[in-house]
């Protein structure tokens, strides 16, 4: 009697809860339908947030409004040079499943070797059959972002990293040229010291990062330094420690409060004539220009020294999220990223050329434009701290050796932190 009443309470509990989740069952696409078909939107991250950067996406968002007047472009923007902050916000969201529409990343390892990688991202090939993008995107270009025969992302630019900026009034009043050579920097750094001007402009870690990848270039010119990714150059060579030893001492010019300063602030030293150099990729010019800067009389530029003839470059490109929640915002907006007119109304204003080879070259200032013949006629490096050499795992190990070099110059045990680096995770393994 007992076991059939304990049936008869399981039964009816059975029962309510069956209910309970059909009421649920139906009220979910009620809830749904109310939704204003939300899907006209698309979420944009990336890490441009200022400095001459937001200027230049709030240009080529302005494309995107005037095409897509009924798409509500959200930008997710978080702030902070090369994307230090936003990539670690980024992987948190996509480790949670809630990725943005569509985000900026490198051409390259660090499009391959970690959205590709971890199925992160949609291919894109028929949207490059639809706009015909194949015959106006660089050959160079797309082996960087395809795999498996599958193209991943719209690569909106080129940058280029190997660039010397300098104050103009300050290397005269110093009698100092313009230096070609590695050997010449340190002669016009010396000059500038004794007369009490910080000859290099330094700022936070991944502008470190930076400058060690150029003086690498400089000193070892594009074919050992294009061996240090793909292996033929070995790491525990001499060549290396000679470039290390460089890189040693272009740091004993630098200012003393580096790790506190921003890429803008480090850029800054320079225009205003508390610095004589600073190492910056060309989104700098984007920054002295939303200074109201003039080119060549408030600052100038050169290739680094020792990587004269080299444009050691990076692209920024925008992906489709696997699960994007608004994918046809997302196909609106990479529309408009590998578009003409996006990416006309974006690279003037960003201090970048356009990935297309269609651009009108009268819409860029005279540095920009000197880019464009470099582009065209220099050999091609690819950086590693803007994701196109090294993977995600080999750049953070060489970023930990450096930070330790840099609290601790050894140029030995950074070398063999460099070697046990490439063991891990390069192509020495
Ligand atoms: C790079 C990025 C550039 C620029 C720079 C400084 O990684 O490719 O577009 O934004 O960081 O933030």
């Amino acid at each position: 009697m007992l076991k059939k009443r304990v049936w008869q309470i399981l039964l009816a509990t059975l029962l309510l809860s069956s209910l309970i989740l059909t009421a649920c069952g139906t009220a979910a696409p009620a809830e749904e339908e109310a939704m204003p078909a939300g899907d006209a939107a698309v979420e944009v991250f990336s890490w441009w947030t200022g400095g001459g950067e937001a200027a230049g996406l709030d240009a080529m968002i302005g494309i995107f409004n005037a095409e897509y007047a009924g798409t509500e472009f959200i930008n997710a923007a978080v702030a902070g040079g090369a994307g230090t902050n936003a990539r670690a916000v980024l992987a948190t969201r996509l480790q949670s499943g809630d990725p943005p529409d569509s985000w900026q990343g490198h051409a390259g390892q660090e499009l391959i070797g970690t959205y590709v990688a971890g199925g992160q991202i949609e291919p894109l090939n028929d949207l490059y059959e639809a706009e015909g993008w194949l015959a106006v995107m660089p050959e160079t270009l797309i082996p960087l972002i395809s795999d498996g025969g599958n193209i991943y992302s719209v690569p909106v630019n080129i940058h280029r990293a190997n660039v010397l900026w300098y104050n103009p009034a300050v290397l005269e009043a110093n009698g100092v040229a313009v230096p070609a050579t590695v050997a010449d920097w340190f002669t016009a750094m010396d000059t500038l010291q004794a007369a009490g001007v910080t000859p290099l402009a330094l700022g936070e870690q991944w502008t470190q990062l930076h400058l060690l990848e150029t003086v690498l270039l400089g000193s070892l010119g594009s074919d050992a330094y294009d061996g240090l990714w793909n292996g033929s150059t070995d790491w525990a060579s001499a060549e290396v420690t000679a470039a290390l030893a460089d890189f040693e001492k272009v740091l004993t010019y630098t200012n003393a409060d580096a790790a506190s300063l921003s890429w803008q602030d480090a850029a800054q030293l320079v225009i205003n004539g508390d610095a004589a150099f600073n190492v910056m990729g060309d989104w700098a010019e984007g920054y002295f220009r939303e200074l109201g800067k003039e080119p060549t009389t408030d600052y100038g530029w050169a290739p680094v020294p020792g990587s004269v003839g080299v444009f050691q470059f990076l692209s920024d490109s925008f992906t489709l999220a696997v699960g994007a929640p608004h994918p046809e915002g997302a196909e609106a907006w990479l529309k408009v990223a590998g578009s003409k007119a996006g990416q006309e109304a974006f690279n003037p204003v960003k201090g970048s050329i356009c990935a297309r080879t269609d651009c009108d070259a009268s819409l860029f200032g005279v540095y920009l434009q000197s880019a464009m013949d470099d582009w065209a006629s220099n050999i091609v490096s690819g950086s590693l701290t803007h994701g196109v050499v090294a993977n995600d795992s080999w750049k953070s190990e060489i970023d930990t050796a450096l930070g330790l070099f840099v609290a601790d110059p050894d140029v030995a045990s950074f070398q063999a932190a460099l070697v046990a680096a490439c063991a891990a995770s390069g192509p020495c393994q």
